[in-house]
């Protein structure tokens, strides 16, 4: 089947009461390391690319991986994400590239950096809704900002400076008439999220239960929500790396969440722990290796049992059969009708 719609397989999730990862990818091993662990585990699938991996691998390049995964796996819904479009030029450059649902993170300006007015982030948004719906494709929009700045994304303010307001979040949704709303709770990009275990002080899990509640129909998106287990940790530093100590999102927080309108869960700093950790075991045990298949096959392999295992935790497992995937034209159509194609 072709590149699928991210709205209906998000009104689907909300049907069937689980969340979904979004898995980001640079490159053709990361891939394949998604779709195999969605055909172990029978998932619909997000795959996305942030402006980097855009960069990293050319879309080209990218958007063939993408059309070939559908072709060998083509039981599997996917979908070809932009993660954190930084502009309306962006998001149109990836509509015509062939991704099937945007991001526009208004939150920020186009810097990437700098946190923008209301105004400016329902105007950029409200915009790439236009333009995206018109063709099918999905947008999730961001209020509030991530915290941390390693990745490039975000203000390097600490998580909890900008948090969603959540009277600004329903009338952002309402101004906009985003298919998601990525909301800011305490957590952030990269490997540095918390120094001890999160609580409720550092997570603000309320605030997102508060925010479903008063939108009870949109699909709430969860950035930074890699869990940074201790034991990916343990392996790249047994093996000469040297990462601090440090703390994720708990499984079972976002679990909390998904029980709470979330619906897309972002993770990409468990995969690339868990492939460098793969790549230096190979490198530390046979240092007379040199072929990369020899280490990006364990890389991969390590990926695909992180998303596997997320994949199960989230509740996606099993539900990659559960509907007809429909059309981008006949999504248009119904965003045409009156805005809510679906059920959720
Ligand atoms: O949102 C951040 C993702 O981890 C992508 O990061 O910009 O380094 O590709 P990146
Ligand atoms: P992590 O860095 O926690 O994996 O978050 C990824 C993300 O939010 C991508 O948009
Ligand atoms: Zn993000």
């Amino acid at each position: 089947m072709p590149l699928v719609s991210m709205r209906q397989l998000l009104d689907e999730a909300a049907r069937g009461g689980y969340g979904v990862g979004a898995f980001n990818v640079n490159n053709m091993e990361q891939i394949q390391a998604i779709m195999e662990a969605a055909r172990e585990t029978k998932s619909p699938v997000i795959v996305q690319a942030s402006r980097g991996a855009r960069s990293y691998c050319q879309d080209r390049f990218l958007y063939h991986l993408m059309l070939a995964a559908t072709e060998l796996y083509p039981e599997i819904p996917t979908v070809l994400h932009l993660d954190h479009g930084n502009s309306v030029e962006t998001c149109k450059s990836a509509i015509a590239m062939g991704f099937t649902s945007v991001m526009m993170d208004g939150s920020l300006m186009p810097d990437g950096k700098t946190p923008s007015t209301f105004e400016y982030n329902v105007k950029a948004t409200r915009e790439v809704v236009e333009t995206a719906h018109a063709k099918g494709i999905t947008v999730e929009g961001e209020i509030g900002c991530l915290g941390g700045i390693e990745d490039g994304h975000g203000a390097g303010l600490d998580g909890l400076s900008h948090l969603t307001d959540p009277e600004q979040a329903v009338e952002f949704v309402r101004q906009t008439q985003v298919d998601a709303l990525a909301i800011a709770i305490g957590t952030s990009h990269g490997a540095y999220k918390f120094t001890q275990k999160p609580t409720g002080e550092t997570l603000k899990m309320d605030r997102l239960i508060e925010i479903h509640k008063r939108l009870p129909n949109t699909h709430l998106v969860m950035h930074g929500s890699s869990s940074v287990p201790k034991e990916l940790q343990d392996i790249i530093n047994q093996y000469g790396g040297k990462l601090r100590p440090t703390w994720g999102v708990p499984v079972e927080e976002i679990q909390l969440g998904i029980k709470n309108g979330v619906r897309k869960v972002n993770v990409d700093t468990d995969n690339r722990l868990a492939m460098t950790g793969a790549i230096r075991k190979v490198f530390a045990e046979k240092p007379e290796e040199f072929d990369p298949r020899s280490y990006l096959k364990p890389a991969r392999d390590a990926m695909k049992k992180v998303v596997a295992q997320r994949m199960t935790q989230f509740g996606q497992a099993g539900h990659a059969g559960d509907y007809a995937p429909l059309s981008l034209e006949e999504m248009a159509k119904r965003y045409q009708g009156n805005g809510k194609p679906l059920a959720a």
